[in-house]
């Protein structure tokens, strides 16, 4: 778990980087696959400023030995995690590759 959250803010940081420079890029797909671009788009990026603090709470739970109280957050904080983790691959894909 840390090494993951040790590349999450290396990732973080290199996708900062990029979108200050490349500016913002648009989404090519047209008819149906709009409103499902979207809402995978929408649900990603709530959800993706959303896990930021709660991996914080959830991490310093653990590392302070606060076991119960970790559990508690991390059943929440991993399904989420998980779910930004797999939607952003998949944005990538609508914007990068399926639909240039
Ligand atoms: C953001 C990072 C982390 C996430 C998402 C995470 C996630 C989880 C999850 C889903 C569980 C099982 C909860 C359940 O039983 O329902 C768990 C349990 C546990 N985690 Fe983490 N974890 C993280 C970081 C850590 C770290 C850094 C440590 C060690 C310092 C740690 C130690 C533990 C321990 C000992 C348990 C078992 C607690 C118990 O059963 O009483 N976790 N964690």
């Amino acid at each position: 778990m840390l090494a993951a959250f040790a590349s999450s803010t290396v990732f973080l940081a290199c996708y900062l980087y990029y979108h200050f420079h490349a500016g913002v890029i648009r989404f090519q797909g047209h008819g149906w696959i709009r409103p499902v671009y979207f809402t995978l788009l929408l649900s990603h990026t709530i959800l993706a400023i959303v896990v930021v603090p709660m991996v914080l709470v959830t991490l310093s739970r653990a590392l302070r030995s606060n076991f119960e109280r970790h559990r508690a957050i991390a059943r929440w904080t991993y399904p989420i995690w998980l779910y930004v983790s797999v939607t952003g691959v998949l944005v990538y894909f609508f914007v990068y590759q399926w639909f240039r």
